[in-house]
């Protein structure tokens, strides 16, 4: 990556330092000295306090236990009398700090609470959404977004982010969609691995790393129809091939907890699987740390019907290994009771207070309870201009060229008159996305303004919105809405783009449009914005659509229509000045889509690594398709543009055949076709052709950012082994099966030069 400014150095040096970009987190969680610590508590500890340490609460935001009310002073209370063992959503170095004062100065064992927080995509600096960074395919600007995010929420106080999401997801109806790394199991590892070890360094222990959390376990992705806290039905197969691969890498990169899911799986809800918790997790990978339940997952164990009341509830959860209980009361209210009782074997909580100390111990919370909450910290680490700058950075990076008939862009900065239409085109509050942190009303750079500090005063900027967007909501949760309705702007948008040189404009999705409980059935663009945008193509064709989006849209004919299309998703604090970049190309776009763009809603869940079925077609009838609609994705994943072109030639293999134990070496030469100086991620698929279960029509095992020159060609070269041929087998068991592949290597998975070779 280039490093194009100082700070941004600095802060790829705090990386390194903190441990972010090597491979593994350093160490196990379990050390003899620390078990032994536990030990001595566990004997302390009532039976009423073991059960504190499972219980979470919320508190109402940014308010600490200073606030005056009936609530507070309960729950101050229970802090002291030892019932509470964490909290989420108290925020603040002095928050923090008087909050865990009643724990460790008035309680009876002086337990630090654990305060956590949905540190999503920053804390107070706004980074691009989880699916748009993914889109960077680069893992060190991931790590880095993370980084940042952990020094800002360490110095407030904060110690666990319940990040990062990493349920692939595969329809774009599911709101959440925006949260995770998109439809790839293999990227989606990469990507949980790499946030991760931004999160937590190599030393919990350290003031400014924080605890990660991978969720939400598992598939919860997988929700019926894309609804949100649907049901989920997916085989083993599904599960171990698709959906767990994430989760066990942030589990190998040393994630200390993880939290389980909303959703049923095959009948049995996630939070009462004792085969996902404690078979797999805790079982077969080793997993060390806890788990904390979502938000209530436990009391709606109910709900579900699996259990008849909150007791019951308490009693399945707990058995099938769900550690902490957020939110739903039932651990407080009922533990106690069925330990005693004999309904719930003594042996499990100690065990799940065990895991909830552990991480304790390892933030360092028994040596200084205080650490993490430092006013002067907080000041500092809040303000720091170089967030900003890497914000930016990482928006760039993010960034997919969609379209670009006749070289459109990029822009020229010097004289002429640009139009920026569109009702996100001026908006501070949309590129922030859902789930922000502790950026609420800090206002993003708009596109507006990030054209206006690009271009200065030479050339002439027009600003016509075209339609509205209304604010519907300026509380914490600030909310506009478009207005669907009102046309009275489009004579002053035509006006404005008749006679400019080119047209910006920017339409898509408001922030709240995507993340929790906003599933949707529709994905088009709104009907008013497309009839904006024709009348302004009508008028003048040089329009450049930039589409801000949490999930992929349904863009219809505009996809033929409009030269050029620049994927700009929710690209956080300082979308404005990264799309400019792009724009006038400052910055040459290298993002490539995580997750395929369907031409119809109808086709979800749509995703490049599906099964071939035994009447793959092309026939007459009779085969998978659909009668009016290809099966083909609009935008394949893996695809993006840039303002050069690549060309791909010479894919060799080392040999043609492997044993179990060799590694075969790809290489392909990658040329830089174009007059620009561009960066292109190189993918690696293979294809197991015959298998003891289906295998998916191409799978990402491999990619590659290569810088090069105009005229320059380089060869690169990816390693295979049977490592990376592996999966969940019809024996049970995950490993490579002998036989024939297809390697594929190019720069989207629909456009690929194909070898062949065999695994002995
Ligand atoms: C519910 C969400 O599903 C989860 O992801 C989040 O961490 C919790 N609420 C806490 O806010």
């Amino acid at each position: 990556m280039k490093i194009r400014n100082p700070l941004y150095r600095r802060l790829f040096l705090l990386l390194a330092a903190a441990g972010c970009a090597s491979p593994l987190f350093g160490g196990a969680l379990t050390n003899p000295e620390t078990e032994k610590r536990i030990d001595s508590l566990l004997e302390r500890m009532t039976l009423q306090e073991k059960v504190g340490q499972l219980v979470q609460y919320s508190d109402v935001f940014n308010t600490g236990p200073a606030a005056d009310n009936d609530r507070n002073r309960r729950r101050n209370e229970r802090i002291r009398t030892g019932q509470i063992g964490s909290l989420l959503n108290v925020t603040g170095a002095q928050a923090t700090r008087e909050t865990q004062k009643l724990a460790v100065e008035g309680s009876r064992l002086r337990i630090p609470l654990i305060f956590g927080l949905d540190v999503i995509h920053g804390y107070k600096t706004s980074f691009p959404i989880p699916l748009a960074e993914a889109a960077s395919f680069d893992m060190e600007t991931v790590a880095l977004s993370a980084r940042i995010a952990a020094i800002e929420a360490a110095a407030a106080g904060i110690h666990w982010t319940f990040a990062p999401m990493v349920d692939i997801a595969r329809d774009a109806r599911w709101g959440r969609i925006m949260e995770g790394a998109g439809e790839d199991p293999y990227l989606g590892a990469q990507v949980a691995a790499a946030r991760v070890r931004g999160f937590q360094g190599n030393d919990l222990a350290a003031v400014d790393t924080i605890a990660a959390c991978a969720k939400h376990y598992a598939a919860y992705g997988f929700a019926e129809g894309g609804r949100d806290y649907n049901t989920v039905d997916v085989s083993e197969h599904t599960l171990r091939n698709v959906v767990l691969p994430p989760f066990k890498a942030a589990s190998e990169a040393g994630v200390v907890t993880f939290m389980n899911a909303f959703n049923e799986i095959g009948g049995v809800p996630a939070t009462a699987s004792a085969f996902l918790q404690r078979t797999i997790l805790k079982g077969e990978w080793g997993f060390e740390g806890f788990i904390v339940s979502d938000w209530n997952s436990i009391g709606e164990l109910v709900q579900h019907g699996v259990a008849k009341d909150g007791r019951e509830a308490a009693r399945l959860a707990i058995t099938a290994g769900s550690d902490m209980d957020m939110e739903s009361s039932v651990y407080d209210r009922h533990l106690v009771e069925l330990a005693e009782s004999g309904a719930v074997d003594k042996r499990l909580i100690d065990d799940a207070v065990r895991r909830v100390l552990r991480v304790k111990f390892r933030l360092g919370l028994f040596d200084d309870p205080y650490r993490y909450s430092n006013d002067e910290r907080e000041r500092r680490a809040l303000a720091d201009p170089a967030h900003s700058e890497a914000a930016r950075e990482v928006a760039r990076q993010s960034i997919v060229l969609l379209r670009n008939e006749g070289g459109l862009l990029p822009l020229g900065k010097t004289g002429g008159i640009l139009a920026v239409i569109g009702p996100l085109a001026d908006d501070t509050d949309t590129p922030k996305g859902n789930w922000r942190g502790r950026a609420a009303t800090d206002p993003a750079v708009s596109l507006l303004e990030g054209i206006r500090a690009a271009v200065g005063s030479d050339v002439k900027v027009r600003h016509a919105a075209g339609a509205r967007l209304d604010v519907i909501d300026r509380g914490f949760f600030r909310q506009v809405r478009f207005d669907e309705e009102d046309r009275s702007g489009f004579p002053a948008a035509i006006e404005a783009a008749r006679d400019a040189d080119a047209v910006i404009l920017a339409i898509g999705e408001t922030a709240f449009q995507t993340g929790e409980a906003q599933s949707q059935v529709e994905i088009s663009l709104q009907p008013i914005h497309v009839d904006l945008l024709r009348e302004v193509h009508a008028v003048n064709r040089n329009v450049v659509l930039v589409l801000m989006n949490g999930r992929p849209l349904v863009i219809g004919e505009i996809a033929e229509t409009v030269p050029a299309i620049v994927e700009a998703w929710h690209l956080g604090a300082q979308a404005g000045h990264a799309i400019a970049d792009v724009l006038f190309g400052d910055y040459n776009p290298s993002g490539k889509l995580p997750v395929s763009f369907p031409r119809h809603v109808g086709q979800e869940p749509l995703y490049y690594n599906a099964k071939n079925t035994g009447r793959p077609g092309p026939q007459e009838s009779f085969y998978s398709y659909y009668t009016d609609c290809p099966n083909t994705p609009l935008y394949p994943f893996g695809f993006g543009l840039s303002y050069t072109t690549f060309e791909y030639s010479d894919l060799k293999l080392s040999r043609q055949e492997i044993g179990p134990d060799d590694e075969l070496r790809v290489t392909v030469t990658v040329a830089n076709t174009g007059q620009r100086t561009g960066v292109e991620v190189a993918q690696l698929y293979i294809r197991d052709l015959v298998g003891s279960v289906t295998r998916p029509v191409k799978e990402l095992k491999g990619f590659q950012k290569v810088e090069l020159a105009p005229g320059e060609a380089k060869a690169i070269a990816f390693t295979v082994t049977s490592k990376d041929l592996a999966f969940y087998t019809a024996a049970g068991r995950w490993e490579a099966e002998p036989g024939a592949f297809d390697v594929y290597v190019g720069g989207n998975s629909d456009d690929l030069q194909k070898a062949e070779f065999t695994l002995r």
